[in-house]
């Protein structure tokens, strides 16, 4: 059975009261057993890890190494200035696809750059708590995934050195 780790970010915990025009109204708890109920569908199995605190995102990252399949991972507001995530996520040999629940690009400014999708496989943003079932099928089938090309194909990794390098 595959192991898969979601790891979700700061301010994430506060999912279902934080900004639900965008976020969406569900709490993480939900999401994260929505996730794991259609990864025990697909035949894998789901660790959950949240962090407000970068240290212990790294440190979770450096444990995953060598134990996982796969990581779903949506690094919040690290997303667009933490190098020493993007480091962890190169560092170790999981594969890792990088989700948002909006699409960072359509939004401020600062958040139209991710510094960790280099380091990553695939990203998946905008499809709402939708994006993280898509994530998963990323790491299972690829990022053509069962139903062909998608909007996964925006993601800046999916053909860059990570997909075809080391990983
Ligand atoms: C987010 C987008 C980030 O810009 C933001 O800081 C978050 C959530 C998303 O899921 O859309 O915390 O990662």
């Amino acid at each position: 059975m595959k192991k898969i780790l979601l790891m979700n970010g700061p301010n994430l915990n506060m999912l279902g009261v934080r900004d639900p025009a965008i976020y969406g109204t569900d709490t993480l708890a939900t999401i994260e057993a929505e996730f794991a109920a259609y990864a025990a569908e697909r035949g894998a199995a789901v660790d959950c890890f949240q962090s407000n605190h970068e240290g212990a995102l790294i440190d979770r990252l450096h444990e995953a190494h060598g134990c996982y399949d796969g990581i779903v991972y949506n690094p919040g507001a690290h997303t667009h200035y933490s190098y020493a995530l993007h480091d962890a996520v190169e560092t170790i040999d999981v594969p890792v696809v990088e989700i948002h629940l909006s699409d960072i690009e359509a939004r401020e400014e600062f958040r139209r750059v991710s510094v960790i999708a280099p380091a990553c496989i695939a990203q998946v943003k905008g499809l709402g708590k939708a994006g993280y079932l898509r994530a998963l099928d990323i790491l299972l089938d690829g990022p053509a995934g069962k139903d062909g090309a998608s909007e996964a194909a925006s993601a800046p990794a999916a053909e860059g050195p990570a997909a075809g390098g080391a990983r």
